[in-house]
């Protein structure tokens, strides 16, 4: 099949570039289909090649080993490998690795394993040719890692192309045309592959006119780009509005209870999986800042997601109904309204009545991809429902692309918190558990792929947390240096690694120090949230506020005296949150107010605390803007330029937070800086 097709293609590739060969062993006349092997062996060195040397250096089959010539494959490893392997099911994505002898062995039960399989011998690299090793099982921890794109057919007249996009326009339409860029998108689907994405949502959550005729007689524009994708295990999603009965097909309504708009989505899903047979499955956005949805009906979500699913469910598609529902018409007077509220509210009363094809999918905050949140308390509120957790790889509120943000270091705490407390499970394990992991994209058609050369690594990062939850953030950034700068063949390789790791290990929270204090969030400007500005949502509709006044500032989530948010978590974090001794600095604000004065664990006041963290983090931008500096001459010129123009950006933009907040929070408290630093 194609997915073979592929793997030939890339080792044909890579032997290619060494002056190897590849000889495809289902050409062979016994061939009989049977495991997927694809054994590697180092091409001989140029020296010792003769004429008529019969050893082939690479020799790939899709066929039983035993009926691969001995003159292509090393038998003896690849029986070692299955003898190793004791029976060992691999799974549909699954690949086993091992070296024997000379040869280096990547089994897989499918096709998409042995993608995968060969992307992981890339990033070994020489380490893959080495010494013998073991057989190791590698098998992907959530079954679905999918990103969702945030893209507009028809540029959005105030979003653009791309929504919360920081890379130029879509990688899949321009100008309300699919792009038709075949080499773009097979290279981005490699990418995404390299990273273990194996879903992709092509079009927005917000989804407007035109976008919501992909569904029906626009279905052969997102069958093009399932084409491109299919070759590299990428199955498609597509963004639906709950509104398309209406807005199609002139249906009087679009309830999920009538029979004639069951009957619409039966038959507009029937002839999507006519076009596009391994469709994922639709996205949506449903009763949230304008979303129509069940509510205008009088009914709730389960009975919106199960009309979806009930449609999709013949031909195993899935729905992924978002739980991002909250009032976005506020009142900000209104203190009993708790916009972290909202998504636990709406949702942990249905817990139970989702059909088994609907996956919930929530923000990994309660509130919206801030620098600092807490997990969302939904995670653990409903064992009965899938779920899949959603970060937003895309740098909305970290920094858009133009600051180095590397976000693996807080994914990962999220994916490692444990909602019941130690020895309970993690948040990986329950979106393990029939759910997925999702993350909203960063690409564009910029050529760098994400404005910023750095935060590709975002991209990968979520790939491979996906894959391997429990990787360390440092372990991954180590792989993505290795493939995006191949260090090995660098003139200063210890430099260029180290200065990497300094500029982007603690880059996340560098700029948490350098924005919004202690866990409250938002104080970015409106509407497209670059920069500061402390009160910009303050007295806005959205739910958004950090209650700061002459006398101290956080908004008070409590059971006790606030709006009860405290209450969602399970024991121990119900507790811990809810007291002002136990709960942690960082989010400190996020669930108390608090006056300027009150001192913090590490001992230092709020205030203080506000102003040592913001020029702290200033001095540690300005400590990466000359560190990147050495990297002149060891890397890419033209990467080299666009990180330093950034960089600039970054620093300028920095200094803006830090002033800006200073100087709010020292005439809100009228308390100085005890280091006497300038607090315009
Ligand atoms: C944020 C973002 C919106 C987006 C929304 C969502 O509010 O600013 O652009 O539509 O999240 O996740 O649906």
């Amino acid at each position: 099949g194609p997915l073979v097709d592929t793997v030939f293609g890339e080792v044909e590739r890579a032997c290619a570039g060494h002056g190897g060969a590849v000889r495809r062993a289902t050409d062979e006349p016994d061939a009989r289909p049977a495991d997927l092997v694809l054994a590697l062996t180092p091409a001989l060195p140029a020296a010792d090649r003769r004429p008529d040397d019969v050893r082939e250096p690479i020799a790939a089959s899709d066929t039983d080993p035993d009926a691969v010539p001995a003159a292509q494959v090393d038998l003896d490893a690849v029986r070692a490998a299955h003898v190793d392997l004791a029976g060992a099911a691999l799974g549909a994505e699954g690949f086993a690795l091992t070296r024997h002898g000379q040869v280096t062995v990547v089994l897989a039960d499918a096709p998409a394993g042995l993608l995968y399989g060969l992307f992981q011998v890339v990033r070994l690299g020489e380490a893959a040719f080495g010494p013998e090793c073991p057989v190791r099982v590698h098998r992907p921890a959530l079954g679905r890692r999918m990103l969702d794109h945030w893209d507009n057919v028809d540029p959005h007249p105030v979003m653009g192309q791309v929504e919360r996009g920081y890379a130029g326009g879509s990688i899949f339409w321009r100008d309300g045309r699919p792009r038709r860029d075949r080499a773009r998108a097979r290279a981005y689907a490699r990418l995404l592959a390299a990273c273990g994405v194996n879903a992709v949502a092509v079009n927005n959550v917000n989804v407007h006119a035109t976008e919501a005729r992909l569904l029906t007689d626009r279905l052969d524009d997102v069958a093009e780009i399932a084409d491109e994708l299919r070759p590299y295990a990428i199955r498609v999603h597509l963004s639906v509005t709950f509104a398309a009965p209406v807005v199609l097909d002139g249906l009087p309504t679009a309830d999920p209870l009538d029979d004639a708009v069951r009957t619409w989505w039966a038959e507009a899903t029937r002839r999507v999986y006519a076009r596009i047979p391994d469709f994922g499955g639709y996205l949506v956005k449903a009763d949230s800042e304008g979303q129509p949805g069940p509510f205008s009906y009088g009914r709730d979500h389960a009975d919106g997601a199960n009309l979806l699913a009930e449609a999709l469910a013949p031909y195993g598609g899935v729905v992924h109904w978002r739980a991002f529902v909250y009032n976005h018409r506020q009142d900000w007077r209104d203190r009993s309204t708790d916009r972290a509220r909202a998504a636990f509210d709406h949702f942990a009363p249905l817990d139970g009545r989702f059909r088994d094809n609907v996956i919930l999918q929530v923000k990994h905050g309660p509130m919206d991809f801030q620098a600092r949140e807490p997990v969302s308390p939904v995670i653990a509120a409903m064992p009965g429902t899938r779920l899949a957790v959603e970060f937003q790889v895309t740098q909305e509120y970290t920094g858009q692309q133009r600051h180095v943000c590397y976000l693996a270091p807080w994914w990962s705490e999220v994916l490692r918190y444990r909602p019941w407390g130690d020895g309970g499970r993690s948040v990986a394990d329950v979106a393990a558990d029939g759910g997925d992991l999702v993350a909203v994209s960063n690409v564009g058609d910029d050529r760098f792929w994400t404005g910023h050369p750095l935060a590709q690594a975002n991209l990968y990062a979520f790939g491979r947390l996906a894959w391997e939850p429990g990787l360390t953030p440092e372990a991954v950034l180590d792989e993505w240096i290795d493939l995006t700068f191949d260090p090995a063949r660098s003139t200063g390789p210890a430099l260029l690694r180290r200065t990497l790791h300094e500029v982007m290990d603690d880059s996340w929270r560098t700029y948490e120090r350098y924005t919004a204090p202690l866990g409250v969030g938002f104080m970015v400007r409106p509407g497209h949230h670059y920069g500061p500005d402390v009160d910009g949502y303050e007295y806005t509709p959205w739910g958004t506020y950090h209650f700061a006044d002459r006398d101290g500032l956080g908004v008070d989530r409590t059971r006790a005296t606030g709006t009860g948010f405290t209450g969602q978590y399970p024991p121990p974090w119900s507790q811990v949150y809810e007291s002002l001794d136990e709960c942690p600095d960082e989010l400190l604000l996020f669930f108390h107010h608090v006056p300027y004065d009150h001192v913090l664990h590490s001992g230092k006041t709020v205030i203080q605390h506000i102003y040592d963290s913001h020029f702290d983090g200033v001095r540690e931008v300005e400590e990466t803007v000359g560190r990147w500096q050495r990297l002149a001459g060891l890397i890419d010129p033209d990467v080299h330029a666009r990180v330093t123009e950034r960089l600039t950006e970054q620093l300028r933009c920095a200094r803006e937070w830090r002033d800006q907040v200073n100087a709010y929070f020292h005439r809100k408290s009228g308390t100085p800086d005890a280091h006497h630093r300038p607090l315009h």
